[in-house]
């Protein structure tokens, strides 16, 4: 073998070569096959030619190499550095060429032949690479195989001729930057490195090469029609159903369907002469009708998220149990969809899909976004030479994932423009399998596509949608719609789901979304906890917009995950205070309701008085029906009191076990009686504090130093809050960006000036201006105790003045307890709550403590506010709300919190800061979509609350 420092085909606008074509992708079928994942020679170079190839030849002593994880990338194992960027390309953009500096890893890996391994006259073998970032050159045993490109797809080399029993080298050189990364600019790290399996497959004599199992479902017959194409002649079996047929021939048989909610797969086998393959077999038929998308003769709704592949130590080189924890939280959590953003995934993960129920978009891996930054100038989409690496692209998906059941869109890609490419993509697809709609969501006149798709658009457009008022195309006016991205859930938020899927359920065109993203893509990082954006020194990164998603990186469900579950539940569950009945609607749109089990519990104040099982007709999909509620039970309590009905499973499933909670809802039976304190107590002034009641207060400032024994830091006004990702809002927005405004106001630095501290017979008086430095406006606030001796009662009175043109953060006092860990409440838990994201509180009795009402949000902003509350007790108090309050409660103050970039730059201090607001301005989207609505904006308007605080019953316990 020559010696080579020959690279020319790293800037080649081709896919590469050497590769054999593209086929299905199955996992395992008898044939004889060995991993080699594990652990790997590894050298970096620092350009691509810096090393000859001599490395690939037999003898080479590579003892003094690193070694690494194969699948993994070799940036995050101690080899160079990630780096994060939107849409930007990190180097110039010049297409083909990329620069010189192209980190390149050599991987070395030695290995025998299991005894077992089938001699040469049995077969061949072909070598898999399921994935290399992003252009990879392979040698075994000193023979050049070729190279390839397309980081997100499988690439398979015959290597039978090269095979011998022992001591076999595979040399694999990877080059981080290529022609390919043009068409890979995705808004993720950049991750080179063998990041998904290499698999050594043997391929008997006769076996089977590529199939189609085509397997439709006729839903006016009940029959399903199976036919499997082969490119070797076999039989094709189903023995469930009696199926035995030749390739290529078709049957017709009774079955059952697959969809998302009933996943019903038949197991199949495709047997060749040489080899028996495993078929599983969903019966399902997806057609566009009447500007529908229908799945077995039913349109679908899509709850959907966007996936990219995930692990916080791992990059995308995901293990099978993190794709599964996937799937079952997804499930767990209501999502019936995924769109594999931006690329196709794992393969194992669409076998997951098929086996637990979940519709799919599979994407293609193609995003060219950064030439938005030159007008699309030169975009690879649209110049030829780049179709055939388009094309190979489009095959390689398709025909990896074409036997999927749950796979029932193809879509071309993200975010690259128009252009010429996507139309050859776009018609290859359709010839190769026109049983599937196609999906882009840049073609807005959808002349390549079968969907209208759209990005982050607002409730008032995506309800013109609806409405089919928003013109475009004759074509795409008669096409459903989806979004294909919304609820950008970056950090706190996202807000307005609920708002989207009234929208969605209101109007036949809008076939549901699929929210931005699944999970933060936070690198576990040993000084930041979980690092972003610049946190590796990147000379052009774009910070935490790559935490922005559903799970936080170590896969805790967000708040946002409560919520989506819970605005997305399968079966309604509403009613009013009325007439004894609640309204159940089966939201689904093929399973009935046999699998729930419905329940009720009669509350009183938070406490269950009785609970028992609900009947519940069986309600096709779409119906609803009024089921009466037992009679309220005799001698409850007086109290605020409620009913709570819930719809759990009645047996285990798949995803979760019995007794799971997939809906609920909460009936009001009577208002919550306001707490009253009877003013009889004297306000006593002396020796520089006046008492009234329990409390003690500073003569000169007004300030409340303690309530009975425990000490407090003067409650005053409060109205900023650390401004979260969607209070920033992004760069790129149109619309006013609040978080910056209030800054800009200087709302984040209130300065209180006291005018007078004055005492009544019952009460003692405090009148304050709250105003920002350098400007005008501010608010007139008065506060006004009053006693019964046992409590005290706090009533806050607030007037804006100057010229107020934008919403306030948050309105209502701060102030500080010396001590306090357990928190119990009675209001909306468990979990945070904002006006805009506030479905998934429940009202009821919670506790936990001050560290567990943190939300762990990658960049640290407003978080952990506990919504309608009535009281709460903590730090030894006790504080009841008229009207009910939000509560926020944590060991760092509110400028502790916005000035942190990291979760560990927290330190908790001495002070509890708790915050009791009477309101909040809503969270939105506007890190990438619309902020909130306009009922969520916390107007600036004159403002009267009132606060009892007393001694916590238990409070030594606390
Ligand atoms: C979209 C894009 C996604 C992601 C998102 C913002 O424009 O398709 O990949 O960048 O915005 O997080």
């Amino acid at each position: 073998m020559s010696k080579r420092t020959v690279t020319d085909y790293v800037e080649d606008v081709s896919p590469g070569s050497g590769a054999l074509p593209p086929r299905a992708w199955y996992a395992a079928s008898g044939a004889a096959c060995l991993s080699l994942n594990g652990s790997w020679r590894f050298r970096l170079s620092p350009t691509a030619d810096a090393e000859d190839d001599s490395f690939a030849e037999e003898g080479y002593d590579a003892g003094d190499w690193a070694r690494i994880a194969v699948p993994g990338h070799w940036v995050l194992q101690g080899h160079g550095a990630p780096i994060y960027t939107n849409h930007l390309y990190p180097f110039p953009v010049d297409p083909p060429r990329v620069p010189t500096e192209n980190p390149t890893g050599d991987h070395l890996r030695v290995f025998d032949l299991p005894q077992d391994w089938p001699d040469r006259a049995a077969g061949g073998a072909v070598l898999r690479f399921d994935g290399v970032e992003s252009c990879a050159r392979v040698w075994l045993n000193g023979t050049d195989l070729g190279e390839f490109k397309g980081s997100r797809l499988p690439h398979e080399f015959a290597v039978g001729h090269l095979l011998r029993p022992e001591g076999n080298v595979l040399a694999v050189r990877v080059h981080q930057w290529s022609a390919g990364s043009y068409l890979e600019d995705q808004d993720q790290w950049w991750l080179p490195g063998i990041f998904r399996d290499v698999t050594l497959l043997h391929r008997p004599a006769g076996c089977v090469l590529d199939f189609f199992v085509h397997a439709s479902y006729d839903h006016r017959a009940g029959t399903g029609t199976l036919r499997v194409d082969s490119d070797v002649d076999g039989r094709v079996t189903v023995s469930e159903l009696g199926v035995d047929i030749a390739t290529g021939e078709s049957v017709t048989v009774p079955v059952e369907p697959w969809s998302a909610e009933t996943p019903r797969l038949y197991e199949g086998t495709l047997a060749t002469e040489g080899e028996r393959v495993p078929l599983r077999i969903g019966f399902r038929t997806v057609e566009l009708t009447d500007g529908l998308i229908e799945v077995n003769g039913r349109p679908v709704l899509f709850k959907g998220v966007n996936r990219h592949e995930w692990h916080a130590e791992k990059g995308r080189a995901l293990d099978l149990a993190t794709m599964r924890e996937d799937v079952l939280l997804m499930k767990q959590h209501n999502i019936n969809a995924v769109r594999t953003s931006h690329y196709p995934p794992h393969p194992a993960f669409l076998d997951l899909c098929d086996t637990y129920g979940l519709w799919v978009i599979d994407e293609c891996d193609l995003e060219t976004h950064g030439f938005t930054e030159q007008g699309w100038r030169d975009n690879p989409v649209d110049d030829d030479r780049w179709t055939p690496a388009l094309l190979d692209r489009a095959a390689r998906m398709v025909e990896r994932d074409k036997n999927h059941p749950s796979v029932v869109v193809w879509s071309l890609g993200n975010e690259a423009g128009t252009g010429r490419g996507l139309t050859a993509m776009a018609e290859w697809i359709k010839g190769r399998d026109p049983s599937r709609p196609l999906h882009y969501e840049g073609d807005l006149n959808c002349r390549d596509t079968d969907v209208y798709s759209r990005m982050y658009a607002d409730h008032a457009e995506v309800e013109r949608i609806g409405r089919g008022l928003d013109g475009g195309t004759l074509k795409r006016r008669g096409l459903p719609f989806i979004l294909c991205e919304y609820a950008h859930a970056m950090g706190n938020g996202p807000g307005g789901l609920a708002d989207y899927q009234r929208l969605f359920e209101s109007y036949d065109r809008l076939q549901g979304g699929f929210v931005w993203e699944w999970i933060d893509h936070g690198i576990a990082h040993p000084e930041l906890g979980h690092a972003y954006g610049g946190d590796f020194g990147e000379e052009l990164h774009d910070g935490n917009f790559v935490c922005d998603g559903l799970l936080f990186p170590d896969r805790e469900p967000s708040p946002g995950l409560a919520e989506f579950k819970k605005v997305i539940e399968p079966v309604g569950i509403t009613g009013d205070f009325g007439d004894g009945t609640v309204r159940i609607t089966n939201k689904q749109d093929f399973a009935g309701l046999s699998g729930l089990a419905f329940s009720w519990s009669y509350e009183v104040d938070g406490e269950t008085v009785e609970s028992g099982t609900l009947s519940v007709p069986a309600l096709a999909p779409g119906e609803s029906a009024d089921v009466k509620l037992p009679a309220p039970p005799a001698g409850a309590p007086a109290g605020e009191a409620l009913w709570t009905v819930r719809a759990a499973l009645a047996a285990d499933s798949a995803w979760a076990p019995k007794g799971h909670v997939v809906a609920w809802g909460q009936v009001p039976v009577s208002e919550r009686p306001v707490p009253t304190v009877p003013a009889t107590a004297r306000p006593v002034t002396g020796d520089g504090v006046i008492t009234l009641g329990p409390g003690t207060f500073d003569a000169r400032t007004g300030a409340l130093t303690a309530v009975g024994g425990v000490p407090v830091s003067g409650p005053r006004l409060d109205v900023w809050r650390a401004t979260t990702d969607n209070d920033d809002g992004a760069p790129w927005q149109s619309d006013l960006r609040y978080g910056l405004v209030w800054r800009k106001l200087g709302l984040h630095r209130m300065r209180h000036r006291l005018d007078g501290v004055e005492t009544g017979e019952h009460t003692l008086t405090v009148r304050t201006r709250v105003a920002p430095a350098a400007r005008e406006l501010g608010l007139s606030t008065v506060y006004r105790w009053t006693s019964d001796g046992d409590r005290l009662r706090l009533t806050v009175c607030t007037i804006p003045e100057g010229d107020w043109t934008v919403p306030l953060p948050r309105l209502g006092i701060r102030f500080g307890l010396s001590a306090a860990d357990r928190v119990r409440w009675y209001g909306g838990g468990p979990g945070e709550a904002y006006p805009d994201t506030r479905t998934a509180a429940a009202v009821g009795r919670w506790q936990s403590t001050v560290d567990g009402m943190q939300t762990p949000y990658v960049r640290p902003q407003e978080n952990g506010a506990r919504i309608d509350v009535r009281w709460a007790e903590l730090g030894g108090l006790r504080i009841e709300g008229d009207p009910a309050f939000w509560l926020t409660a944590r060991r760092w103050t509110t400028e502790q919190l916005d000035a942190a970039t990291h979760r560990t730059g927290l330190a908790p201090g001495e002070t509890v800061w708790v915050n009791l607001d009477h309101g909040q301005h809503g969270i939105g989207s506007q890190s990438c979509g619309p902020g909130p609505l306009p009922p969520y904006h916390l107007r600036a308007e004159p403002a009267e609350f009132s606060f009892v605080f007393s001694a916590a019953p238990d409070a030594k316990s606390s």
